[in-house]
């Protein structure tokens, strides 16, 4: 994390940062947030800056919820899990990602509490437990529900695929366990008539782009400034 990414948060995001006690989740939601300017960005052709990223939760209206680009055709997610961040964005409809990392707890009582009445494949070690927790989460991240719906409304099958959300036959959805590193698992839902095309990028190149593009803009504007006060010194 450096401070170019803090560059690019804005006055809400930076108040959420301040908040957070600990380095670790303060770091973590930084990078979040930067990245996914920068992604967006990269989409819009705009600078990371001037992403208007907007989260109002629904139920407080406080700046935590999920994010949004108003007036732009995309859509987002974001997550963060111990030492992984992501970010996805696509046109293609609602999306949610998840990623988790592995934690000791009793998961066998907890699959029993996510898995949904009819689901074919049971719970049987802790990765199938995080691989089933990634997928619900990232569905209900794509409704935007977010942990209000019970994962045991979220039915799964086999692929995966969504059967029943809430008791009902379900939007089109489309489900893809992401590759992860050891301990971790990460899931993505789009909500979409069709099946996007996921391109899975790690984050470091990206980072770079647009720590140098930060750079280039700042020394733009320093360039314009020059300019506008050397023209009346250089003669009009
Ligand atoms: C969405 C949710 C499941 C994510 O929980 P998590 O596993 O701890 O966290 P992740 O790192 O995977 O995701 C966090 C991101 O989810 C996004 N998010 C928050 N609410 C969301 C929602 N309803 N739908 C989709 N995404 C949401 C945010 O971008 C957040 O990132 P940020 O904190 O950097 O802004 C959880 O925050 C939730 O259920 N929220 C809805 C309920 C709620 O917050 N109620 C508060 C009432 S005041």
């Amino acid at each position: 994390m450096r401070s170019e990414h803090l560059e690019l948060l804005d006055a809400d995001e930076l108040r959420r940062r301040a908040g957070f006690a600990r380095d670790a989740d303060r770091d973590r939601f930084t990078l979040g947030a930067a990245l996914l300017r920068l992604a967006a960005g990269a989409r819009l052709g705009l600078p990371a800056r001037r992403v208007p990223v907007r989260r109002r939760c629904p139920d407080c209206r406080r700046p935590h919820g999920r994010p949004t680009l108003p007036g732009h055709p995309l859509h987002l997610s974001v997550t963060h899990a111990a030492e992984l961040v992501g970010v996805a964005v696509t046109a293609a409809g609602p999306v949610g990602l998840d990623v988790e990392h592995e934690v000791e707890l009793d998961w066998r009582r907890l699959a029993r509490r996510i898995q949904a009445p009819g689901e074919a494949d049971p719970i049987r070690s802790p990765a199938g437990f995080l691989r089933c927790w990634t997928r619900k989460e990232s569905v209900l991240k794509a409704t935007g529900d977010g942990l209000r719906v019970p994962m045991s409304e979220v039915a799964l099958g086999p692929g995966p695929t969504l059967l029943r959300y809430r008791s009902r036959v379900c939007p089109p959805a489309h489900l893809t366990d992401l590759p992860a590193p050891p301990g971790y698992a990460a899931a993505l839902t789009v909500l979409a008539a069709a099946p996007p095309r996921v391109t899975p990028q790690a984050a470091g190149g990206l980072l770079a782009m647009t720590i140098d593009r930060a750079i280039c803009e700042k020394t733009r504007v320093g360039e314009e400034r020059r300019m506008v006060s050397g023209r009346p010194a250089g003669g009009g």
